[in-house]
């Protein structure tokens, strides 16, 4: 079947499609249906069905004989290892890890925090609470103690799971001060935190609290896989927002094997025994859904690679990658591309390695850039297949069905809208804009099986962030059109979200955390276009009446407090001192504006402005850190 029939059946029958595609995985007792829908605009896939997450994912490949495949292959350039960790082993590591959690209390519903760094016990970790029915959060290792603690508090977890350190190129990441550090800040205390001792870094433990990630499994029994509901959490995800508490996205077990299991072959193309790599971090939804759960729950070998496209130790690193352990599929945000591109341009690394097995480059995560895509496509040899997606739906709206047929390729379009989405653009009222208008992207409920059902805790939020404002569909917080073909275009957040070297960040939360710094009477931070990371953030600080010491001191404190507070991944470097900020006569600051400013854009005056002067004094401060034209 061609994908436009394929499609079109998902929307005109749902219940019949996701029924069908339900029985790829193995069920303990089968769903009565597939959409419940009592509580409408909430909806909920699969819901009376029996099912666990670690057993498809590792357990019945065992059983049906790939025991002795690979599940994992970690390479970790950091470090200088590899090593490959069979279906058989995994499934005994796993049993074993999820005994030690339930032998101290951990049971079906509880929430077990993971900061881990790439390395396969991170994923062991997130598949054991998954086997015993604890509903897992992994946290990435770039975030600061406090966005920890922030997270600790909202899901009340009763474990921590964590390594005793990270490494980054030239440095070892700390965990242990930072975990330590978010317990003391946090409200709630977990009862226990299991660390991995890395042989980088050797922690010490917290008499009482902390234990040994290999001496808690010690005499205690495997657990075995426990049958959960389908609609039972099997993990909760934060994301940032608007405002500096991040939403916590919420995963059902069943609509989530389901649907990756369906994305593995039709988006990504490859077959079970293949090996799939994405080149992400098991901290973001990229990780979890195709570093862990997809390509494991398809029977895939997946890759968990410990480094950085460029200088680990070079720029050919991805192709060694790829090359060494024979990736039929591979996976990156575009930065990673444009990373190599800028360090090797002509890709002669490439020629030392052959990567004829590859047959595909999949981007998502940001905006990919026509030029980053042709230079992929030229480089590589092989198809650049643009994605689009979000934490919220943990697989692709948009994408190239290349399992089912390859469609042209339009560079600069994520293509078309998968299985179960019913994109629309629309304008503020809500209305829907023929092809080619730009507007808001929108998906009309339901979403399909995989997508969040609701935010942790917060109802209310969830309501008021995807469905209030358009009823009866769910905001994306993309902007964006559809073409005569049905080729979606992705143009701009509608919110302040940033999305810096693919990491999706909140501006809000920075201004949140520089509003603190006693100096400042006010500020905006904003995403400015970068040629690396697609966007950077950059601060703009109003300072309290009568402060008058030196401005550089002053930002370079901002930008610590930003470091401090949210973490190294908020890349937050660059912040200037100005007099005030643009506002309308109602006093919201003009975000936008500066943003076209900063990029050097033309900008038309707003009528709205309150005194058009001020864009001048934004433009030479801009001017003062290289920024605008
Ligand atoms: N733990 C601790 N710190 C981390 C971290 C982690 N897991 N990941 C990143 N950081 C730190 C970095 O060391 C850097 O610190 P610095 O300010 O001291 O240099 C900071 O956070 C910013 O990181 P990043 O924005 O990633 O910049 P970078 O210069 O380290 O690397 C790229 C640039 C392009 C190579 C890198 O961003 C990259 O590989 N991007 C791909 C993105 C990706 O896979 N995204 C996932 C979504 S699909
Ligand atoms: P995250 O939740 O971190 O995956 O970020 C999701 C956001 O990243 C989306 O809402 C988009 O703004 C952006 N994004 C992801 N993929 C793409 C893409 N292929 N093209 C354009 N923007 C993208």
């Amino acid at each position: 079947m061609a994908y436009q029939d394929i499609y079109a059946r998902s929307l005109a029958d749902p219940e019949a499609f996701w029924m069908e595609q339900a029985e790829r995985i193995d069920w303990v007792r089968k769903p009565s249906k597939a959409l419940f829908d009592d509580k409408a605009p909430l909806y909920e896939w699969y819901s009376d069905g029996l099912v666990n997450t670690c057993w498809n994912a590792v357990d019945r490949h065992v059983e049906a004989g790939r025991g002795a495949q690979a599940a994992i292959i970690h390479d970790s350039p950091v470090t200088g290892t590899k090593h490959r960790i069979s279906y058989a082993q995994l499934r005994s590591r796993v049993a074993r890890l999820a005994g030690a959690l339930r032998a101290r209390g951990v049971e079906k519903g509880d929430r077990v925090v993971i900061y881990m760094p790439m390395v396969p016990e991170a994923l062991e970790a997130m598949l054991a609470c998954t086997r015993i029915g604890a509903v897992h959060s992994v946290v990435f290792g770039g975030f600061a103690a406090h966005e920890l603690a922030v997270r600790i508090d909202d899901c009340r977890p009763k474990a921590i799971i964590a390594a005793s350190c990270g490494i980054e190129p030239g440095r070892v990441v700390h965990y242990k001060p930072l975990i330590d550090g978010a317990i003391e800040q946090a409200t709630h205390k977990p009862d226990f935190c299991v660390i991995f001792q890395r042989e980088e870094e050797v922690a010490q433990l917290v008499e009482g609290r902390d234990v040994d990630w290999h001496a808690c499994q010690y005499g205690v029994e495997p657990a075995n896989c426990i049958p959960v509901e389908g609609n039972h959490p099997v993990y909760i995800l934060y994301t940032s927002g608007t405002t500096g508490s991040p939403k916590g996205v919420v995963r059902h077990t069943a609509g989530h094997l389901v649907a990756l299991h369906w994305s593995m072959k039709n988006i990504y193309n490859v077959d079970p025994g293949e090996v799939f790599w994405a080149a992400s971090d098991v901290g973001w939804v990229v990780g979890h859904s195709y570093i862990c759960y997809g390509p494991l729950v398809h029977g895939n070998t997946t890759v968990v690679f410990e480094g950085k496209p460029v200088g680990t130790p070079d720029a050919g690193t991805f192709w060694r990658v790829i090359s060494e352990h024979d990736v039929r599929s591979f996976f990156t945000a575009p930065t990673a591309m444009r990373a190599i591109k800028r360090e090797d341009p002509e890709a002669k690394e490439l020629q030392r390695y052959d990567i004829s097995n590859l047959r595909a480059l999949y981007l998502a995560g940001e905006r990919a850039d026509p030029d980053t895509i042709n230079w992929a496509a030229r480089v590589m040899g092989v198809p650049v297949f643009d994605h689009w997606w979000q934490t919220e739906t943990g697989w692709a709206i948009a994408g190239n069905p290349t399992g089912i047929e390859a469609l042209p390729v339009k560079v600069g379009s994520p293509t078309v809208a998968m299985p179960g989405y019913d994109v629309r653009i629309l304008d503020e009222a809500g209305q829907e804009q023929p092809p080619g208008t730009l507007g808001a992207i929108a998906i009309k409920l339901p979403l399909p099986p995989g997508t969040l059902p609701t935010l942790w805790n917060a109802e209310g939020r969830f309501h008021k962030s995807y469905l209030d404002t358009f009823p009866g569909y769910y905001e994306t917080g993309d902007a964006g059109m559809q073409d005569e073909d049905g080729y979606l275009w992705i143009m701009a957040r509608t919110d302040d979200v940033i999305n810096v070297a693919g990491h999706r960040l909140s501006t809000g939360a920075m201004e949140e955390v520089i509003a603190n710094h006693p100096d400042v009477a006010e500020c905006a931070v904003i995403g400015v276009s970068d040629t690396l990371k697609g966007q950077a953030p950059v601060g703009f600080v109003c300072l309290t009446k009568g402060v008058d010491r030196p401005h550089a001191e002053i930002t370079a404190e901002c930008v610590r407090l930003v470091r401090d507070q949210i973490g190294p991944v908020a890349a937050f470097k660059l912040a200037v001192v100005v007099d005030r900020l643009p506002k309308t006569r109602s006093g919201k600051i003009l975000r936008g504006i500066m943003v076209k400013v900063a990029d050097g854009e033309d900008v038309k005056t707003p009528a709205t402005i309150d005194d058009p002067a001020i864009l001048d004094e934004i433009k030479s401060a801009l001017q003062t850190i290289g920024l605008g034209k």
